[in-house]
């Protein structure tokens, strides 16, 4: 166990990002409400995923985390659970196949409702007020009620996080992930992609692997796995007033873990040394992740491993680099090398979003997925390079046919932006958009697994 450390040790740490709520009793009522409700996930669940991030991290297996940037009230539905959570499989059946390792499923859901802002208020025409701080903390429509901090949105989001990872589970357990229907869904896509012929031929391929397995007596009638999936949840241990209130002890082993998800993160802007946040999150015994952008030292980074993983717990550390498309190559090797020298046994995660963030020319915040993809292959080139395990990616998206990011095979244009942008954040890939990543991962990964049997004979 962490020394010096309570679940409430952070408030005496620099802390940025945090809501000012004008009632503290309304505070302190909405933290006792929820210090009270039952955990969201069990500590067990918790090391299990730390398991499988362990195998991710000795280059046994891949991290697929990926959801909305924010969730949000309005958006509260089971077909958009169900939807982001049928893309996500997808995505990890085809790169199963084509890296020949499992693939860790994390969810950036049932939960992910805090953002940090890179500005404390916003202005439109004569008015300027607080900016939107996610729906756990504040409304989105640019109106003075809505924009007030309100602790009671706490309660609302974890109930919704609840119902969220209920349907999850149930998704997950109930038969709905079988291996065939996945991929049959995937066989539906490819017709309507212009890259058909390329995907349709490993689609082929994997419904021949199925077809031999059932010749075998290996379906998801005679064997439990193909019929069900491992899933995870996680999000920014951002709100630490609502983590501390779901931070429980294990009975088990008298450890402490935040029941709020399986993993939670800690953000690029909260990240510092000396920070609230890296305070609260050295003491529980989640796995966790850390963004590392442009400006993180490899000095600073490992003081910050040392603090968060003193014993060194393999898949306790997922570090997700998010440099930009244009930086990643230049940036990531200096950190890779730090941690390799010192032996951190860290997974290695690209977030090829938030460093690829521009304006578009008719107003919209986009991320050109062309820059989406430069980055994920300037990641996988740095850790061929550095003989590290490029293990995961991190990303936003929706099951939703939204049109939020630029280009892709089904090429979105600057002006079709407008259509169907819903993200209460940053724009995210939508369905095809996601899918299509996944086969260009899949390319990638195939490589690496090429290039290990060849190692190997
Ligand atoms: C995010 O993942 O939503 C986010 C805010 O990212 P970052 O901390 O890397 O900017
Ligand atoms: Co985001």
């Amino acid at each position: 166990m962490a020394r010096n450390w309570t679940p409430d040790s952070w408030q005496g740490f620099e802390a940025k990002h945090l809501p000012k709520y004008e009632e503290a009793s309304l505070l302190a009522e909405a933290e006792q409400k929820l210090s009270n409700y039952p955990p969201l996930v069990f500590a067990g669940e918790a090391r299990a995923l730390k398991a499988d991030l362990a195998d991710v991290a000795a280059g046994h297996a891949f991290l697929l985390q990926g959801g909305d940037c924010a969730e949000s009230f309005a958006e509260f539905h089971p077909n958009n659970i169900r939807d982001t959570f049928r893309v996500l499989l997808q995505m990890a059946v085809v790169m199963t196949f084509a890296s020949k390792r499992p693939v860790v499923k994390v969810g950036r859901m049932a939960g992910q409702f805090a953002k940090p802002r890179s500005s404390d208020t916003e202005t439109q025409g004569e008015m300027t007020l607080p900016s939107y701080f996610g729906d756990i903390i504040n409304g989105i429509d640019f109106d003075p009620e809505q924009r007030v901090n309100d602790p009671q949105r706490m309660i609302r989001a974890y109930s919704q996080a609840a119902a969220t990872l209920n349907l999850l589970r149930a998704f997950a357990g109930g038969g709905y992930a079988n291996l065939r229907q996945v991929h049959q869904w995937t066989l539906d896509f490819m017709g309507r992609s212009p890259w058909a012929d390329k995907f349709s031929q490993m689609a082929d391929r994997i419904g021949e692997a199925l077809d031999f397995m059932e010749a075998c007596g290996i379906d998801p009638a005679t064997v439990p796995q193909l019929q069900g999936t491992s899933f995870y949840t996680s999000h920014e241990a951002l709100l630490l007033p609502y983590e501390q209130a779901l931070t429980r002890q294990d009975s088990l082993t008298g450890d402490w873990y935040d029941t709020s998800a399986h993993m939670v993160w800690i953000g690029d802007r909260t990240r510092f040394e000396g920070s609230a946040h890296i305070e609260y999150c050295r003491g529980i015994g989640n796995p966790l992740g850390m963004k590392c952008g442009p400006s993180m030292e490899p000095d600073a980074l490992l003081r910050l491993l040392d603090t968060l993983n003193p014993a060194r717990e393999a898949g306790r550390i997922t570090l997700i680099s998010r440099f930009g498309h244009d930086k990643v190559e230049a940036g990531l090797p200096a950190l890779v090398r730090a941690v390799k020298r010192e032996g951190h046994p860290v997974v290695w995660s690209c977030d090829p979003m938030h460093g690829n963030v521009i304006k578009s020319d008719s107003g919209y915040k986009t991320r050109p997925f062309d820059r989406i993809l430069s980055e994920v292959k300037g990641f996988f080139a740095v850790h061929r390079a550095e003989g590290t395990h490029a293990g995961g990616i991190h990303i936003e998206m929706t099951g939703q046919d939204v049109t939020e990011c630029v280009g892709g095979a089904i090429g979105i244009a600057d002006e079709a932006l407008g259509d169907r942008y819903h993200t209460h954040c940053d724009p995210r890939l939508n369905a095809a958009q996601s899918l299509e990543l996944a086969f260009l991962l899949a390319e990638m990964l195939n490589m690496e697994a090429q290039e290990r049997q060849a190692d190997a004979a």
